[in-house]
């Protein structure tokens, strides 16, 4: 069965070299954005691009404002930061996350808890967190502490694992019967839907990235989305050095962030949002392709969740166990097909050891499974 995997991948990409993840695909108006750049001499703080990019990206996905920055590790601190985590306060994500999510939580001084997934979604599982909220978690006038630390505890942030959304109607409902600020890292679901409405529009900010291996890119990028313009332009504020406006007086009012993304990332960023269609139609047509060859065979494949539409970001298969896992991963890798395993979980880490976590029954189920396959745009 290896075998025959590896030879459909080769066949559907046409190719006998390597095949990677996740190559990113320049075919539009990336060479000429980025030409009038240079010529311009527009290529840093100052241009047309950062707000055009902010502009496409905002009426995409249907939210009220899109803030950029350098990438979406310090927009999910930003984000942290303006929904008023503090020091020593608590955090909840899930155990089964790429790194940054855990490692902007520790920025700001708070403590991130780890929670288990959805079997459905490999994203952050409502009943999970009700449950633990329901074990650990007082309100006390209005705010959530922890019964057991004491500590404060104040946003949750819920995952789109590989572009797949989260239930994010039922998390919602959790958060506010706890009054818990909900921040979704949406870093790898541009051109996901949640009951038609895009991801990381849900909760009070969403963050995306553009790093080289998303969806699009910008070589390395991300984004705030917003559905409060107050907060949006506190956020360019402070990703702008908190500079006060002014045509040549240096006065600022915060301690800010130089988290601007130059305009000749903007720029490229522009022209990959006028292929995301297209994109998404390539990604979503090898996401069926892999369905129908996986239709009858003891590998799973990891369809898009009810009600949702997903941007297939990088395509699961889940394997039997975790021996099969690593033995297709050796077969695969040696013979020209980059496959990943998925994230270890976050509480493996040293630095997250002393985390709290509740059972994570579904996140130790997927981190000895899942594999991705390659899952790069082709060009039809
Ligand atoms: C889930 C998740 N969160 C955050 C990030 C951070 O984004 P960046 O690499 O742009 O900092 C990434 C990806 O790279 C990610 O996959």
């Amino acid at each position: 069965m290896y075998k025959e995997i590896v030879d459909f991948i080769k066949r559907l990409y046409k190719t006998e070299s390597f095949i990677p993840l996740h190559s990113p695909l320049f075919i539009g108006n990336e060479k000429k954005y980025l030409e009038e750049c240079i010529d311009s001499t527009f290529v840093s703080s100052v241009g047309k691009y950062v707000d055009k990019f902010e502009e496409l990206a905002a009426s995409y996905t249907g939210a009220k404002k899109a803030v950029v920055c350098l990438n979406g590790t310090n927009a999910l601190y930003i984000a942290l930061k303006l929904v008023g985590v503090k020091e020593d306060d608590e955090v909840i994500t899930q155990a089964l996350t790429f790194i940054a999510t855990a490692n902007a939580i520790s920025y700001t001084g708070a403590h991130p808890v780890f929670i288990d997934v959805d079997k459905e979604t490999m994203g952050l599982s409502p009943d999970a967190l009700n449950k633990w909220l329901n074990e650990n978690a007082v309100l006390k006038n209005g705010i959530c502490y922890n019964s057991k630390t004491g500590r404060r505890i104040k946003a949750c942030i819920p995952m789109h694992t590989f572009g797949h959304p989260v239930r994010l109607e039922e998390l919602i409902g959790v958060c506010k019967k706890y009054s818990i600020e909900l921040i979704e890292d949406a870093a790898e679901s541009l051109g996901s839907f949640y009951k038609e409405k895009h991801t990381g529009t849900f909760g009070k900010i969403g963050i995306l990235s553009f790093n080289g291996n998303k969806t699009i890119t910008t070589g390395g990028g991300g984004m705030l989305l917003f559905n409060d313009e107050s907060m949006a332009q506190h956020a360019k504020h402070l990703t702008t050095q908190a500079k006060i406006p002014h045509a040549w007086e240096f006065s600022h009012d915060h301690i800010g962030y130089n988290y601007r993304m130059p305009n000749i990332n903007a720029a490229l960023g522009c022209a990959q949002m006028e292929q995301l269609d297209k994109f998404l139609k390539s990604k979503r047509l090898i996401a069926m392709e892999y369905e129908k060859l996986f239709k009858d065979s003891s590998i799973g494949f990891f369809k898009e969740p009810k009600d949702c539409e997903s941007n297939y970001w990088l395509n699961v298969i889940i394997l039997p166990n975790k021996v099969e896992r690593d033995a297709f991963l050796k077969y695969s890798n040696e013979n020209g097909v980059m496959t990943r395993p998925i994230w270890q979980l976050m509480n493996r880490m040293p630095m997250f050891k002393a985390c709290q976590t509740d059972e994570l029954v579904n996140s130790f189920w997927f981190e000895e499974r899942v594999v991705n396959l390659p899952s790069g745009v082709i060009q039809i």
